[in-house]
């Protein structure tokens, strides 16, 4: 348990991760939980402070998300943000009505306060807003300490009971000093400490992970991703040999990659690692199917099978590891989006319970950044915390169409002059995630004075924040042309490329 830590009730914002976020970055521990969580819990946290977050909700609808009125009488500062300020509003009857016109985008803020958590701003501010509704009256024991043209009553605070609401939102980045409006709160009124950092957290994670595995075995999957390198190398630098990791390679991942994963995690880390060449199995499987997500299915059991069979090979083993996150943790009211029914990921979810091994996680307070900042304090390379995110069935959904073992190779030579140039020029880093794609198209060309009849490639690259909304990346002219030239003339077996120029909605970012 936390002993220094800021809750964050969740009432639907689009923006409650950032809230986190935010407050993460000033070293503060914080966790995410739905706003109807039960108050014996948040007694049993005993928080520093509390966050409202934002949500599409109106106070004033039946179905209006609405916490436990006794939150207020914790003697806890709290924060009402957005809707959480109406929240405030609601919960003293003052009233809530809609706005004259909905509020979205920038705004100038006016500070009638410049101590309290508005502490080292200036007398106005750019916010943004975000809002349908907003409070009309002034909540009782309340007083109003900045406005804005359209809000008059923009943030409001009860000194005495240590309750703030703002109608604009600290934590998206328009707020030029959101952060710093958020620290006032985090730091001067809820006095949370800033030691919340990898260093710590590593220590931390070391002795609980200690504490838990005693002399016990534990083993854990290696993808060579930046979330499985990190749990190994903690879990490793915790118990020592007692880890065996298992690499499962399908025959689907990318040129040189075990190679590069045999390097960091045998050599230099000296991790017990089983690599299984499952290839023939995987492409045996996959021989004549052609359908999506059939192939995912597919690889994605065999993936269990393997891994299964491996683990068994090792007599009793009593803990598995996994790399979880936080995001995927987050039990939030917020509406995951469509998203994540459109492909079926396959993870390795189902294997703790089918194998009677108890599960341990120790990620699942961090989100990405922080798993590349701890990462860092154990001395991961860089290539490895820097490395895009890689789909679990790997190639195998970037060959459209039936996988064979001539195409992955063609792929893979392909994909690698694709990742070589992207850091070569420098793009690597501002790209979220890139792959090649082998698309089952053939077309004619000329090469020297011969006709060609050969494959199309096409290029993806995005960026993004989480993967799930996406953006194509703008990679320079120049850029592309060499990529195109040198796979042209370098793979044989393509005679074209192309670049994918859609976002996500409504592409997706894998074309499988
Ligand atoms: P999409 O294609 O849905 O991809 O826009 C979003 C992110 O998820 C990754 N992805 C997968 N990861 N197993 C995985 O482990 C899968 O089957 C899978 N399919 C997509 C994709 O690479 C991107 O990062």
């Amino acid at each position: 348990m936390h002993k220094n830590f800021i809750l964050i009730l969740d009432f639907g914002s689009q923006y409650t991760q950032l809230i986190a976020r935010r407050v993460r970055e000033m070293n503060v521990y914080c966790e995410i939980h739905p706003f109807n969580i039960p108050f014996e819990k948040i007694l049993e946290f005993a928080p520093k402070g509390i966050i409202f977050s934002g949500s599409p909700s109106s106070v004033n609808s039946e179905n209006a998300p609405v916490p436990n009125p006794k939150i207020l009488e914790l003697n806890v500062p709290v924060l009402g943000i957005c809707y959480g300020l109406q929240l405030l509003g609601f919960f003293s009857k003052a009233k809530v009505g809609k706005a004259t016109k909905k509020e979205f985008g920038k705004a100038e803020l006016e500070i009638l306060n410049t101590n309290s958590i508005f502490k080292g701003l200036e007398k106005f501010e750019t916010v943004w807003m975000s809002h349908g509704d907003h409070v009309e009256e002034v909540p009782k024991g309340f007083s109003v300490i900045a406005r804005t043209p359209n809000a008059p009553i923009a943030a409001i605070e009860n000194l005495q009971k240590q309750v703030f609401g703002i109608q604009f939102h600290p934590e998206v980045v328009h707020t030029l000093s959101g952060a710093k409006i958020l620290k006032n709160f985090v730091v001067d009124f809820c006095k949370a400490e800033q030691n919340w950092t990898s260093e710590s957290f590593v220590e931390t994670q070391i002795k609980k992970i200690r504490e838990t595995v005693g002399n016990q075995k534990i083993i854990c999957g290696l993808s060579g991703g930046v979330d499985s390198s990190v749990v190994a190398v903690l879990l490793h630098k915790a118990v020592g040999n007692q880890l065996t990791c298992i690499f499962v390679d399908h025959g689907l991942m990318r040129k040189n990659e075990l190679e590069q994963v045999k390097a960091t995690f045998s050599k230099h880390f000296k991790i017990n690692v089983l690599y299984v060449d499952a290839s023939e199995n995987f492409l045996c499987k996959l021989a004549g199917v052609t359908e999506p997500e059939k192939k995912r299915k597919i690889i994605g059991n065999t993936f269990i099978e393997v891994f299964e069979e491996t683990a068994k090979s090792l007599g009793t083993v009593d803990f598995l590891a996994q790399g979880t996150l936080y995001p995927d943790v987050i039990e939030s009211v917020s509406f995951k989006g469509p998203s994540a029914t459109i492909k079926t990921h396959h993870n390795v979810g189902g294997l703790p319970e089918k194998m009677k091994m108890k599960l341990i996680e120790p990620l699942r307070e961090l989100f990405k950044d922080e798993v590349r900042a701890v990462g860092n304090e154990l001395g991961l390379p860089k290539e490895v915390i820097n490395r895009h995110p890689f789909p679990g069935p790997g190639l195998g959904i970037r060959i459209l169409g039936e996988i064979t073992k001539p195409k992955v190779r063609v792929l893979q030579e392909a994909d690698a002059i694709f990742m070589e140039e992207l850091k070569n020029s420098g793009e690597y880093e501002k790209i979220w995630q890139a792959g090649a794609v082998l698309l089952p198209v053939k077309s004619v060309g000329v090469m020297g004075d011969e006709r060609t009849y050969e494959n199309t490639l096409a290029l993806r690259a995005v960026t993004s924040v989480d993967g799930m909304t996406a953006d194509w990346a703008k990679i320079p002219y120049e850029v592309l042309a060499k990529i195109s030239n040198r796979i042209i003339n370098e793979v044989r077996g393509i005679n074209r490329v192309v670049f994918d120029i859609s976002s996500k909605p409504p592409a997706t970012i894998e074309w499988e």
